[in-house]
């Protein structure tokens, strides 16, 4: 091999790396005379190089501290420095030779705010990308809610609660039963919150929104080649990412029998195999399932294990649907119009006592989330701001005028109350989607199968009527 000094590169040669690689440049000596600096530096103070060489620099740049590194030998990087009226960002050097402080460098890397804009903006994006996978990845595996966001002083609503705090401690399996938008989640958040666990992750997984073929490899990752298209280096399974943290298996009585049986062999093993991987890894871990279906009856009809069934269900915790805490209502409702303010940027929304009166009324099958749903629409609507009945949705409106039927026009000479056809037939469908749900145990695709319509059909009349 050559061996190149750099006294073999020619001078004029070094100037222009100089140059290229540090734009403008200043060499002071100890006492802060220039024995060095660039046509572009010069340029850019309004100056030539032969007036600046061999001067005190701080006669040549207004503003300078090179004096004072060469001296104190401190650098300074990335130092705003005011000049030619605008503000450029400097590096200053100590030059140090042969273990001996000689001088200075300095260096502009930005000659002026646009520059360093231009610059900005070209990181930027990597940086926001950056931020926004990390807090990503961050807040994908934690508990966002706690026990204080459980609203609800009802007698039935604060015994699960108590219940679910006394039990969060410990590491058994607990299982949560309740009609859908009755705060399974929000329980399952506020359990792991409230664990020894709590400082690990919080995973979350819907079973019934991920495609059966999938579900293997979602739970317990995959190797390196498993199959075609896997990622290369595999992937980590949730089991895996919640290691020393909770898993939270929403909606388990979606989960298809073949997986199930996986399912139980990990609970009973406590270690589990990667699609594809040969060696069983330990992990530990507790398991939170949810479901809005009677798993029971299902074990009866041969659709879920019996033995998962007693794995899952060491401790159940039931939550009451809201026509049973009608007490809470009014409070749920607040506080759900103050989470919808923050939402839709209104300040001081009220609801009318008319309003909260109807609120009281309803049975509401979608629970929480319909009464959430219910008041989305109301905001939205609103011109002040109080809440009035002509608010609410008709169908909440009607059982006022079901209730207090002022308007004898609308009334037949029998006294029952007609109201437009569309109201009618639109309540009629609704009762019939929530009665063949109810007979499913929840499960779409059967309910579409029992009204003999197309499940696209029966998803897109439950966003409508807000049965979720
Ligand atoms: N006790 C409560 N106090 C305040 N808000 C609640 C409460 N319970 C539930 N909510 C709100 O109601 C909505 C539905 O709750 P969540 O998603 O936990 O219901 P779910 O039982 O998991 O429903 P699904 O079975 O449909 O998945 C959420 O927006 C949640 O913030
Ligand atoms: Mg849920």
């Amino acid at each position: 091999m050559v061996n190149v000094r750099i006294d073999d590169i020619p001078l004029n040669w070094l100037e222009e790396i100089l140059n290229l690689s540090a734009e403008r440049i200043v060499v002071t000596d100890r006492d802060g005379i220039i024995i060095y600096i660039n046509e572009a530096y010069c340029e850019f103070l309004g100056t030539t190089v032969d007036k600046a060489m061999k001067r005190p620099v701080q006669e040549v740049i207004e503003n300078t501290r090179m004096h004072i590194v060469s001296r104190t030998g401190q650098a300074e990087i990335a130092a705003v420095h005011h000049i030619n009226g605008s503000e450029m960002i400097a590096n200053r050097f100590p030059l140090i030779v042969s273990g001996e402080l000689v001088g200075a460098v300095g260096t502009v890397m930005f000659k002026n705010p646009e520059e360093l804009q231009l610059y900005k903006s070209k990181i930027q994006n990597l940086v926001e990308e950056l931020k926004y996978y990390k807090t990503r990845e961050e807040s994908e595996f934690t508990s966002k809610y706690s026990f204080s966001d459980l609203i609800g002083t009802s007698r039935p609503f604060m015994e699960a609660k108590a219940l679910a705090e006394r039990i969060s401690v410990s590491q058994s399996a607990v299982l949560l039963l309740g009609e859908s938008g009755t705060g399974k989640e929000l329980f399952a958040h506020s359990i792991h919150a409230n664990s020894l666990r709590s400082a690990y992750p919080f995973v979350p997984i819907n079973c019934a929104s991920i495609p059966e073929h999938l579900l293997e490899s979602e739970l317990f990752g995959y190797e390196d080649g498993a199959f075609t298209g896997a990622k290369k280096g595999g992937k980590k399974g949730h089991f895996q990412l919640a290691n020393r943290g909770t898993i939270f298996l929403d909606e388990i009585g979606d989960m298809p029998l073949a997986m199930q049986s996986k399912l139980l062999r990990v609970l009973q093993d406590k270690e589990i195999q990667a699609v594809g991987g040969q060696k069983s890894v330990p992990v530990d871990v507790r398991i939170i399932t949810a479901t809005n279906r009677d798993l029971e009856k299902m074990v009866d009809e041969g659709k879920f294990r019996q033995d998962l069934y007693y794995r899952l269900n060491v401790i159940k915790i039931e939550i009451p649907p809201l026509r049973k805490r009608k007490e809470d209502i009014e409070q749920i409702a607040l506080k759900l119009v103050e989470k919808l303010e923050k939402r839709f940027h209104r300040k001081s929304v009220r609801l009318s006592q008319e309003v909260i009166r109807l609120l009281q009324q309803h049975s509401w099958p979608g629970n929480i989330r319909e009464l959430e749903n219910v008041l989305e629409r109301c905001i939205n609507v609103l011109d002040g701001n109080v809440v009035m009945p002509n608010h609410l949705p008709l169908y909440l409106r009607d059982q006022e005028t079901a209730l207090f039927d002022t308007v004898p026009q609308h009334a037949n000479p029998a006294g029952t109350k007609i109201k437009p056809l569309k109201e009618t037939i639109a309540e009629a469908e609704k009762q019939a989607i929530l009665a063949a749900l109810a007979a499913a145990d929840g499960n779409r695709q059967e309910a579409a199968k029992l009204l003999d319509i197309g499940k696209t059909s029966l998803y897109e009349k439950c966003r409508i009527y807000s049965i979720k």
